[in-house]
Parts: structure tokens; sequence; C-alpha cells
């Protein structure tokens, strides 16, 4: 392939998407859309990678971080159809042959491209196209009565009902020589519905001096983003494409769970339906995701059990921990190796050493929770003075009592014992027992004369009203 140069149009207005981001930055399965088609052509292994583009700084940008050299520019203004952008990019080309297909394309497959390079070294051109059960909106491929590829027409420019029944449908990928690609988008006229410099036209023009072949490709290759209904189609494909690709690698994900591109998952795992994986989120061995989970940007260690309706961003999680249900640890909750947090348990910027336990319903923001320590049901750290954020130190195996607050900044010593409905505002010093609370006093038989006055009371109040 180290003669081979690969375009990839992106330069287009992308209006039926309608919205301000550029199409091809439009994220779809955890990525921008012109990852994907860059992507294989990096897989393919061709000598360069030439990307034609608008000029949006934006673009560029997301390119460079992703790929950063691997990848050049070359600037289309204004967009004058997919010809004229094809000529931007021929410009940039030194090797003898060039692949040139659309940026909006993401599920083309590495195999398409091979296999279209492949025949472009027995033809003057090679295109993919495909048979669609609706081939509505893309350009036909019109053939002689033996078979020969004569031309491509466009949706918009078809004349006759038959040419409309035709089937066949025009992929937006092309191989052959940079020579004669160069000669053929020269001679572009923009004599067409949108008066634009169609690309397309290529094909009739090396026809009638040569020989093109159209190969059929997979179906999904096909599918086109040029609004957001076909966004929406392509991204159940991907995510599809990445369950069964997960399946082979030894993960179980079941039902319509979205597990994003960028994620990776270990062997082992199982992943319910409902669970979304976004981001840099990855998930270590054996480990189980319950349903309806949200993780963006988690690192999972082995063995983590996650229950049903937990959300996590940004945090990592140590092996054999177990979350959930309903936990919610935002950014910067650093969860231990074995630590426990149950329902309605939020972390925020909180250390969970090892073997710490929250079990139920406890706000922990901003504190360092020891190792094996205990937080009781109901514990809140009061981390927000209205202004400033404080910290909390929960020595290890220190005893949190339920419907404590800790008001921040404190520190709960090593095996300090803090009573349940404390309110803790000084630190409790090591193998300390803190209680502050009002003492309780029993008064004998006062529970009858109470029940007495509170029901006159009541009495009273509905004779005033009626
Ligand atoms: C194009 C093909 C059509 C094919 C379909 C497959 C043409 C004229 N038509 O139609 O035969 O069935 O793809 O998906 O080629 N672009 C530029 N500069 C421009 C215009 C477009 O870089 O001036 C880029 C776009 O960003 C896009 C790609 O070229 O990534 C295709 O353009 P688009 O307008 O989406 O073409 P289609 O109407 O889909
Ligand atoms: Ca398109």
């Amino acid at each position: 392939m180290k003669d081979v140069t690969a375009i990839v149009l992106a330069a287009g207005m992308g209006t039926r998407m309608k919205s301000a981001t550029p199409k091809v930055l439009h994220r779809i399965a955890g990525r921008p859309l012109i990852e994907f088609p860059v992507r294989a052509a990096l897989e393919l292994g061709v000598a360069c990678v030439v990307v034609v583009t608008s000029g949006n700084p934006d673009i560029d940008a997301s390119l460079k971080a992703a790929f950063g050299d691997q990848v050049t520019t070359a600037v289309q203004d204004p967009p004058r159809g997919t010809g004229d952008a094809a000529r931007v990019g021929l410009a940039q080309v030194k090797t003898d042959r060039v692949l040139v297909f659309c940026g909006d394309t993401p599920l083309v497959t590495v195999q398409d491209l091979e296999t279209l390079v492949a025949a472009s070294r027995e033809a003057d051109l090679a295109m993919l196209s495909a048979e669609p059960s609706d081939p509505t909106g893309y350009g036909r491929v019109l053939r002689a009565p033996d078979g020969r590829v004569l031309e491509i027409r466009e949706h918009k420019d078809l004349r006759t009902d038959a040419e409309r029944a035709t089937r066949e449908v025009n992929a937006g990928l092309y191989a052959g020589k940079t020579r004669e690609l160069v000669a053929a988008v020269a001679e572009l006229q923009p004599m067409n519905a949108q008066g634009e410099l169609y690309l397309t036209d290529v094909v009739a023009s090396v026809a009638a001096r040569g020989r093109v072949v159209a190969l059929t490709g997979s179906p999904d290759t096909l599918v086109g983003v040029n609004d957001r209904a076909q966004l929406r189609e392509a991204e159940e494909l991907l995510y599809e494409r990445i369950r069964v690709r997960l399946g082979r690698q030894g993960v179980l994900v079941r039902g319509d769970a979205r597990i994003d591109d960028t994620v990776t998952v270990a062997p082992g795992a199982e992943i319910e339906a409902g669970v979304r994986l976004r981001g840099a989120t990855s998930v270590g061995a054996d480990c189980r995701i319950d349903v309806g989970s949200v993780l963006t940007d988690v690192t999972l260690g082995a063995g983590v059990n996650v229950k049903p309706y937990s959300v996590m961003a940004q945090s990592r999680v140590g092996d054999r921990a177990e979350i959930g249900p309903f936990s919610h640890l935002r950014p910067e909750s650093e969860i231990e190796a074995e630590a426990h947090l149950g329902n309605f348990v939020e972390t925020k910027k909180t250390r969970m050493r090892r073997g710490a336990k929250a079990n139920h319903l406890a706000y922990l923001g901003d504190a360092d929770i020891g190792e094996r320590a205990n937080v009781g049901a109901g514990t809140i750290v009061c981390n927000y003075d209205g202004f400033q954020k404080h910290r909390t130190v929960v020595g290890a195996e220190a005893f949190i009592g339920s419907d404590s607050q800790l008001v921040a900044p404190v520190t709960v010593g090593k095996g300090a014992f803090v009573a349940s409905g404390t309110t803790v505002t000084e630190d409790v010093p090591d193998d300390a027992l803190a209680i502050a609370r009002v003492r309780q006093e029993n008064k004998a038989g006062k529970a009858a004369l109470l029940r007495t006055r509170l029901a006159e009371a009541a009495r009273q109040a509905k004779a005033k009203k009626g």
C-alpha cells in the first residue's frame, strides 16, 4: 500500500445536519465522524492520508489531537463539489496511486478499502457500489447492456423512471492512478442540478477511454451521514459492530448496551442491557456492569461489581470493589480495591481506601476515607461553606455512626468512633469516641397525655372551620 495516498473528502457544508458544528465533527459512538474513515485508511497502511477540509480550525485541531502528524490537511474554500475537493487533495499527492473517499461514511471497513485498491490495479478506475433497499438520494451506477460501467448519475439529475429504478448506487469510494484522476478531474464541468463539480463525473470520462470496475462493498460501507436521522442509523450499526467485536474478544454484552468506540473492555467482563460506556473508559477483566449504569472516563480494575443504575464520571475503581445500586461517583473519585459504595451514596474528589465502606445514603465530597473505615447510613460531609471547599480525613478502621455530619475541615483519627447523630466540628483523636448530641430524657406516662392534648387541639380547629 506504500504506493497509495488516501484522500478523505470532508470540506462539505453539511447543511442537512442543521448545525453550527461542521458535519464531520459530529460525534458518533464517541468519536468525531471524520475519525472513522481516517482510521480505516491508516489501518490499511497507505503512504499518506490527506484530509480535504473547509479550513475550519476545529477540524484541524480535532485531527491533530487524534492523529498528530499521520494526517495532512488540504483546504477547499469555497466548497464547489466533491470533484473540486478531490482536485485540491490530488494536488498534494506524491504517490502513483490514490484512494479517494468521503469523510461522512463512518462504517467503511479496511477490507472494503483493500478490495477496492486491489481491483484498481487491474483497471483504470475502481469504485465501490451497493444495492440498498432504498436508493433514494444516492448517485446511480448506469451500465451498458453488456454490463460495462458507463457513468454515475446523481439522484437529482436522473431523467427517466428507468434510471430512477436503478438499484445499484455509488458508495462514494474510488481508487486509481493519480495521473488518470488528475486528468479526469481537470475536465469536470458544473453541468448539473446543483451547479457543482461532481467527482462522480470522472467515472464517465475514464469509462470513455478505459475500463471502470464497480465492486459491491458491504452494505454498511454505503451508509453516509448527511442528516441526523442517518447519523442515528450509522451509530446504531457501529454500536452493534462494537458489541459483536467485544463478543469475539470474550466480553458478554447484553441487549442494547452502548459502548463507545473509544472504550476498552477486558475479556470476562459482562455488560448488561441499558449500560452506556463512554469516553476514555476502561473496564478490567471479569467486571460486571449491571443494567442502566452510565460510565464516562472511568477506569475499573478487575472483578469490579457495578450494580444497577450507577453513574460515574472521571473516576477510578480498584479490583473487586462493589458499587451501587444507585451510586453516583462524581469526578476524581478514587475507590480502592474491595471498597464498597451502596445505594444513594455520592462521592466527589474522594478517596475510599482499600476495604472502606459507605453502604447507604451518604455524601462524601473532598474526603479521604481510611482503610476498612465504615461510614454509616445518612452520613454527610459538609465540605462547602458557601465560599470554599474543605477536606475531611477519616482514619483507618474508624467508624462513623449513622446520621452524622462531618463539618470540614476536620479529621477523625484512626480507629475512632463517632456516635450516630453526631455533628463533628472538631478533630477526633485516634481511638477516641466522639459524641455530640442532646442527652435523651424519658418522661413516664407522658405519651398518653400528649395524645389527649393533640386530639383536643384538632377537634377545636375542625369546629372553627365548620
Ligand atoms: C456523494 C456522491 C453520490 C454517492 C454518495 C455516497 C457526488 C457528487 N455524489 O453524494 O454519488 O452516492 O456520496 O455517500 O460525489 N465534500 C467536499 N467538498 C465539497 C462537497 C462535498 O469536501 O465541495 C465532501 C463532504 O464533506 C462529504 C463528501 O464530500 O464528506 C460527500 O459530499 P456529500 O455532499 O455528502 O455528497 P452526497 O450527496 O452524499
Ligand atoms: Ca454524503
